[in-house]
């Protein structure tokens, strides 16, 4: 059984590095989308400091339908384009947005949400759906933010296949 281990980094590159090696070892062997989801969001949300929820929207071919999350409840269907994760859908490009009030369109499901990263899955040329992760916190998320979650988006996607 795999078993997370206490992580004890000190800058976000440590912590990243961490978390890309235990997510590879927390989703090795198994391809069951679901499953490999809801252990990702787990072992994130028990890892980054100053977040209220971080989870899944899976693209089911006409919009993003909500998966395995942490934090509360959500809303459940988003269209294409549509808030920042309809936005990261429909560019396919990561948004990191420091202050959620100021993104046109932006949809509140946590009123305690200030700050938001989404990053659009992508396996191919096939849109998978978007790893969405939100914070209490003005501007909690930067660029190292950015590279790190999309690093670890990448290990959830390969390990689908
Ligand atoms: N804020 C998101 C909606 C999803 S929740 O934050 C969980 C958005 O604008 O797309």
């Amino acid at each position: 059984m795999f078993a997370a281990a206490p992580i004890h980094a000190v800058t976000k590159h440590e912590l990243y590095d961490e978390l890309a090696s235990q997510a590879r070892g927390l989703l090795h062997g198994e391809r069951d989308r679901i499953a490999n989801a809801a252990n990702f969001a787990s072992l994130v949300w028990h890892a980054v400091p100053q977040i209220n929820w971080c989870g899944f929207y899976f693209y089911d071919g006409t919009e993003l339908v909500v998966g395995p999350f942490q934090g509360k409840p959500a809303c459940v269907r988003i269209a294409l384009g549509k808030g920042v994760c309809g936005t990261a859908a429909s560019t396919r490009q990561t948004q990191l947005v420091r202050d959620v009030h100021a993104f046109e369109g932006h949809i509140a499901c946590d009123s305690a949400s200030q700050s938001e990263i989404v990053v659009p899955l992508v396996d191919g040329d096939r849109l998978l759906g978007v790893w969405d992760v939100d914070s209490p916190h003005i501007a909690r998320f930067d660029a190292d933010d950015r590279s790190g979650m999309e690093r670890l988006c990448a290990i959830f996607i390969q390990s689908l296949q």
